[in-house]
């Protein structure tokens, strides 16, 4: 019930005490009232990481992340705000109250723990498959991953697996104390004749870990060639819906903890994730064989914000990557596409080519209009003077897609190249084009700096307005996403932070923020007078100005509180070294208060 959420918050908060709980990823160093530690988010040497046990707040110096004890495992465990008050309240022993009030509570207690066991039987099981693939000497499996170069630390790593017959499964799982309709339910076996069998008998096994690193399925591969069930992948159950799942985001979370990626990978295989790895690419993982899913986009935004697609050259890959860019635009996410040599994987082109020239193909991903522009070049037969002008209508078409003129006139050159045509000619025909579209949009200006709108009362500081004025305008225009930063930081409001938390679990939950939803958070002084408040109407084209003035506000009262502590630090600091960081530490954190100086005056 969205009623008992704030509270249960509070208490977690509470009992998630971040010193604890950053504990277990970082260690800690105290240095004048403050923890440092070496940056969980991003790979460093010298420690620019700090943490504020007072606010239970923390901040990198480095990578400029922060934000409190929720944020802090969002950015580290790469999971949305939900599954970090999930991991928390486990940490805590807590459970988190349920948003369906229609739920009844028993039900779902016993989903929970349903749930639990058939992680655990999965778990036993894919090690049960990794133990058996270990303790082999010779035979079929040890010749295929002989001839597939796969390396004894690599099974390791992916926790890889031998399932050597139809019987030997089943009865590990029974000694274990499972039954016969858990092993069912999991998906690991199935019944002939009124008994039991591995489901991936005699094949290689490819253990499927999801964001939590649970193992929630299994890809089985034949030894050897095949066209037809060369993979057998566990069937959707309770835990597995192939949508939500991305393979390899379990090595994916452990080596964004010691290397920065500018990118994360998307492949079509499993062998390809995991012979990229093995070759020292771990910025890869693969959507199992179809096109992505809005599900998996947004799991990857936890990662990174720029996607490499490298689907194969073929149709079907065309048609994935096709899907994959609107998809991953639609989450927001930069996309690129890395091109392939004509009919082979990731794997094929590391085995005859080298890691290096795999590399290099990343480096030469194009845009997504480059793509389809290629794409379309090969739909027509670029020697003929028909061919060459059909292309390059199609190709502009292409570019209606974008959104301001510069961007379309920078495909120009490459048509031109790939049809011959002049860009005089070419640049002619977009403008027709695009006069009998009636033109296309331009980006509009955004209006700045209105005055602000609403009353307040003389006695209150300009920080408290602006903090009081965007959780209204978070509710009112459900408008959490204008500002794609977690604010909780900048806010030193009890009050207000338990709004902004109860406005984040409703957004996770996929609901609308509106004034009302705010009159239900009983309790809360804020709440009442924000949800009954006078305040104006905002026009639409101002609230995005007005929502991150308000956020600058914050955030200058935040730095100029830093700075006042790092001059105070660095006055008591007797240590060279320590003062040369924090004098680095303090001119940064000057530079930043300039730069939003500037942003608030208008740039
Ligand atoms: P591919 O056919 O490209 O296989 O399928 P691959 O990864 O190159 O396989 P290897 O190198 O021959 O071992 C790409 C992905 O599609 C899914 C798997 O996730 C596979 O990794 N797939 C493919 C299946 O689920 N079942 C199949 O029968 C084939
Ligand atoms: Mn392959």
């Amino acid at each position: 019930m969205y009623k008992d959420y704030p509270s249960f918050l509070q208490e977690l908060r509470e009992k998630s005490n971040i010193i604890d709980v950053a504990q277990k990823y970082v260690d800690l160093e105290k240095k004048g009232g403050r923890y440092w530690a070496r940056c969980p988010i991003h790979n460093e040497k010298t420690p620019s990481f700090t943490l504020d046990e007072v606010r239970g707040t923390f901040h990198c110096f480095g990578c400029g992340a922060h934000g409190d004890v929720f944020s802090f495992i969002e950015q580290v465990e790469h999971v949305d705000f939900k599954e970090a008050v999930q991991i928390l309240a486990n940490r805590a022993g807590m459970e988190v109250p349920s948003f369906k009030a229609d739920y009844n509570k028993e039900q779902r207690e016993a989903e929970r723990q349903k749930k639990e066991r058939m992680y655990a039987l999965m778990r036993d099981c894919g090690l049960y498959y990794h133990n058996n693939l270990m303790a082999q000497k010779t035979g079929e499996v040890i010749d295929y991953i002989t001839q597939r170069k796969l390396t004894r630390s690599t099974l390791k790593t992916f926790g890889m697996g031998y399932s050597s017959g139809f019987n030997e499964l089943i009865e590990f799982l029974k000694g274990k104390g499972y039954t016969d309709s858990e092993m069912l339910e999991c998906g690991v076996a199935k019944e002939k004749n009124g008994k039991l069998y591995d489901f991936e008998a005699g094949r290689l096994i490819v253990p499927i870990f999801n964001n939590m690193n649970n193992v929630v399925a299994f890809g089985g591969r034949v030894l050897g060639a095949a066209d037809f069930m060369k993979y057998k992948n566990t069937e959707e159950t309770l835990i597995f819906k192939k949508r939500n799942e991305l393979f390899g985001v379990h090595t994916l979370k452990k080596a964004k903890l010691t290397e920065n990626f500018n990118c994360v990978i998307v492949v079509e295989g499993y062998m390809d994730v995991i012979m990229l790895h093995q070759a020292g690419v771990k910025n890869v993982v693969a959507s199992m064989g179809t096109a992505l899913t809005p599900e998996q986009a947004r799991m990857l935004k936890y990662y990174n914000n720029n996607i490499y697609l490298c689907y194969d050259g073929d149709n079907a890959g065309q048609k994935a990557t096709y899907k994959g860019i609107d998809i991953l635009r639609d989450a927001g996410l930069n996309v690129k596409v890395i091109t392939l040599i004509e009919g082979l994987d990731p794997d094929d082109i590391i085995k005859q080519y080298g890691v290096n020239k795999f590399r290099e193909l990343v480096d030469q991903a194009i845009s997504p209009s480059e793509y389809k522009i290629r794409a379309v070049a090969k739909q027509f037969d670029l020697q003929t003077p028909d061919g060459q002008g059909k292309f390059a209508v199609k190709a502009l078409e292409v570019l209606s897609e974008l959104s301001t003129l510069v961007e379309r006139e920078a495909y120009i050159p490459l048509i031109s190249q790939l049809s011959r045509l002049s860009p005089q000619s070419l640049s002619k025909q977009l403008n027709k084009m695009e006069d009998n579209a009636g033109g296309y949009k331009e980006t509009q200006e955004i209006e700045s700096n209105k005055e602000d709108r609403f009353t307040v009362k003389p006695s209150m500081n300009k920080y408290f307005k602006a903090s009081r004025f965007l959780i209204y305008c978070i509710f009112k225009y459900d408008a959490l996403e204008y500002i794609n930063e977690d604010i909780s930081p900048y806010l030193k409001e009890k009050e207000h932070i338990a709004i902004y938390d109860y406005a984040r679990e409703i957004k996770a939950s996929n609901n609308t923020l509106n004034i009302d939803i705010l009159k239900e958070l009983e309790g809360n002084s804020e709440a009442k007078i924000i949800a009954d408040g006078s305040f104006e109407e905002i026009p639409d084209d101002c609230r995005e100005q007005m929502l991150r003035d308000c956020f600058l506000t914050l955030k200058k009262d935040f730095l100029d509180i830093e700075m006042q502590e790092l001059t105070l630090r660095y006055s008591e600091e007797e240590n060279i070294d320590s003062q040369n960081l924090l004098r680095n530490q303090i001119a940064e954190i000057h530079a930043k208060i300039l730069a939003l100086k500037r942003r608030k005056n208008g740039k």
